[in-house]
């Protein structure tokens, strides 16, 4: 691979054995998937997951002197002074741990945002940045919806790439590689965000590539494209798809293609939301022990909505709604926070589903409109039935899902 003056001294060690090993990993990535050269990219979002790996390798990195060149958002662990002041921190040695974790990142000097949709209001770029975003939902979105070029990263290549400031070039940083491939119809009718989680979690039968959607809504909302990003990822590693008339690099059919023939076509219909519902859901008409929303991370208009569907009244089981601290914020000026708190609708900055500071849910059965949320958790011990938002918001009131 050719190598800039800086990027060799960066090999060389001359920024110290922190950024010298980020950049050897890079390499050798970008060696392996053929890449002839290094560019410099101008925001990264870093995957950080508060798990074993994670911060051993953020530990290591700070330790090594490693210093973020630019300053990565990172994904929520869980709020530590969110935690501690409710009382609900149940075990030290997870606080301490969450302790390390901020430590670390802090050190390599990353901007702490702990949110999974910097795409949003955190870390937005504009049309055709090179990035490096890792996170389910964040790397779709910024290619699909701000066109935007990021390959699919984990958490460390982010990292690394935060770091030396530096990705390889490859994959979806190329205009011929960023094409549609297969032709995606929906028939089934998409009316709220959650139908685009089912419509994400369609990827079995979508199959291998770039899907290009056609027969979805004039208007796609910022929360549709999110849940529709996060569940192809998570259903079929898919790191872009375009919305023929929606996205920027589709106006129309022909474009998004790029002049070819879709290698394939799918059709995906009512009867494939409802079959794909049926797989990922614990059976309904039961009793529920809390309910969850917000992963990926909900929006101030999702906080609004949720806000206004109470209309005051209290709710039997506790919700917990996980939000960047931005929209804590929002909500804590526009008072709609210590309202919805009053009634049992908890507005929770920074924190992931994903994370032991739950295990005091463990052995209940919670409601959700995330697949993904449903996901994760049931290696906690905690598993979902998934219903629409509004089902779910009615449900916290009576206690019982159908
Ligand atoms: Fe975000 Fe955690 Fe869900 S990172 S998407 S809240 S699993």
């Amino acid at each position: 691979m050719k190598l800039t003056q800086d990027q060799q001294d960066l090999l060389d060690g001359k920024y110290g054995p922190g950024a010298q090993l980020a950049m050897k990993v890079q390499v050798a990535v970008g060696e392996s998937f053929g890449a002839e050269r290094m560019v410099p990219i101008t925001r990264a979002h870093v995957a950080l997951s508060n798990q074993d790996a994670d911060q051993w390798l953020a530990e290591k990195m700070a330790n090594l002197g490693a210093k973020c060149r630019i300053s990565p958002t990172v994904n929520p662990g869980w709020c530590l002074p969110y935690f501690r002041e409710k009382g609900m921190v149940q075990d030290e040695e997870d606080y301490k741990f969450m302790e390390r974790t901020h430590n670390a990142y802090k050190k390599l000097g990353a901007t702490l945002s702990y949110n999974c949709t910097p795409y949003i209001d955190t870390n937005v770029p504009n049309f055709g940045e090179i990035v490096a975003y890792s996170e389910s939902s964040a790397t779709p979105y910024v290619n699909s919806v701000w066109g935007a070029r990021s390959n699919r990263e984990g958490a460390n290549s982010a990292l690394f790439a935060s770091i030396t400031g530096y990705v390889p070039e490859y994959g979806l940083l190329f205009d011929e590689n960023r094409k549609g491939t297969i032709l995606v119809e929906v028939e089934a009718e998409m009316k709220t965000p959650y139908d685009y989680h089912l419509l994400g979690m369609c990827g079995k039968k979508i199959g291998h590539g770039i899907p290009v959607f056609v027969g979805l809504p004039k208007h796609v909302s910022s929360e549709d494209h999110r849940n529709l990003g996060a569940q192809l990822n998570t259903s079929g590693a898919y790191d872009m798809y375009h919305i023929v008339g929606v996205t920027p690099e589709a106006p129309d059919l022909e474009t998004a293609f790029g002049g070819k023939e879709p290698q394939r076509k799918v059709v995906i219909t009512e009867e494939d939301l409802k079959a794909v519902h049926k797989e990922i859901s614990l059976e309904g008409n039961r009793e529920i022990d809390f309910v969850m929303f917000g992963c990926p991370h909900f929006t101030l208009k999702e906080c609004l909505h949720i806000h206004e569907r109470l209309n005051g009244r209290k709710l039997s089981k506790e919700m917990y709604i996980l939000v960047s601290s931005h929209v804590k914020n929002m909500a804590e000026i526009m008072g709609i926070d210590e309202e919805m708190d009053a009634l049992g609708a908890h507005i929770i900055p920074a924190t992931c589903p994903d994370q032991p500071i739950w295990k005091f849910l463990e052995g209940k059965i919670g409601l959700t409109e995330s697949p993904k949320c449903a996901y994760y958790p049931q290696r906690r011990g905690i598993n979902f039935v998934i219903r629409d938002l509004d089902t779910c918001i009615e449900s916290a009131v009576t206690g019982e899902v159908e």
